[in-house]
């Protein structure tokens, strides 16, 4: 599955609009505890989570951006030469990636892997580490006006969704409740908010395309038809993710990473 730089550069808008500012403000206010924090963007394309943090994380922040695309690698490591950008599969090497991390952030990530890996991970967590998952997509979509095959269409995605892309059976839609479960029962304490994508496609042609074509070629590729629903002109579009901020609660700071 590839992610190019132009669909990163086109929806960093509507995931910057998206994000929940309150869950933002208490990433901010538990970094700036930390003492140089060492922040480990998983899957970080070209470095859009780096940008949204700015004004954010502390400026002694130290970032490890991770990815295996060399594509969005080349482009995050000439936006960010100071930072430690890894070419690392996750698939296989959580270890690796979050080693020593204060911060495991990601952005639109967590819906592309299995809940066998989703288990190890949080496993593998440092267990002081603040957990910060953003846009995680959660399977909401309102189409306006609606067509006749939106529900056909966007189940048919979701299987689509759910095949391995080297993960495992990828989690999709149940990413984000998953993910809540597994950090709570591992002790964090989790806080939960919506970041709905609203789009206009006035004002958003190119990204609304893209998103439509995606959809349709999921659709299809499950074998339902979506030649009438593709081409249905939509006056407004909402796409359901959530934001995740897990803080290691003082019971979890004490815990051997083995225990449990
Ligand atoms: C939906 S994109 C999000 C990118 C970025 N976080 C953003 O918000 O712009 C998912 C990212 O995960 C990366 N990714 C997918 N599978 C991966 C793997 N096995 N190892 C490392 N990165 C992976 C992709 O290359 C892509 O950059």
């Amino acid at each position: 599955m590839k992610y190019t730089p132009n669909w990163l550069a086109l929806r960093e808008d509507a995931d910057a609009r998206a994000r929940d500012r309150r869950l933002i403000e208490q990433l901010g206010a538990a970094l700036s505890e930390r003492t140089e924090p060492l922040i480990v963007d998983l899957g970080c394309g070209t470095g859009a989570l780096r940008r949204a943090l700015t004004n954010v994380a502390p400026a002694s922040a130290r970032w490890r951006m991770v990815d295996h695309d060399p594509d969005v690698l080349a482009v995050a490591r000439e936006r960010f030469p100071e930072a430690d950008v890894l070419d690392l599969d996750l698939a296989e090497e959580i270890e690796r990636a979050v080693a020593d991390a204060d911060c495991v952030a990601a952005t639109a990530f967590y819906d592309l892997v299995s809940l066998d890996w989703l288990d190890r991970f949080v496993r593998l967590l440092p267990q002081d580490a603040i957990v910060y998952a953003a846009l995680t997509y959660d399977g909401r979509e309102h189409w306006r006006p609606r067509h006749r095959d939106d529900a056909d269409v966007l189940e048919a995605f979701h299987k689509y969704q759910r095949r391995d892309i080297g993960f495992g059976p990828a989690l999709g839609p149940d990413a984000a409740a998953k993910l809540t479960q597994l950090l709570s029962e591992r002790g964090w304490n989790v806080s939960t908010a919506d970041a709905w994508w609203r789009l206009d496609p006035d004002s958003e042609p190119e990204l609304v395309n893209e998103l439509a074509d995606g959809i349709a070629m999921g659709s299809e590729a499950s074998g339902v038809k979506a030649g009438a629903w593709r081409p249905f002109l939509r006056h407004s579009i909402e796409i359901g993710h959530l934001d995740i901020l897990a803080l290691p609660s003082d019971e979890n700071v004490q815990a051997t990473p083995d225990s449990a």
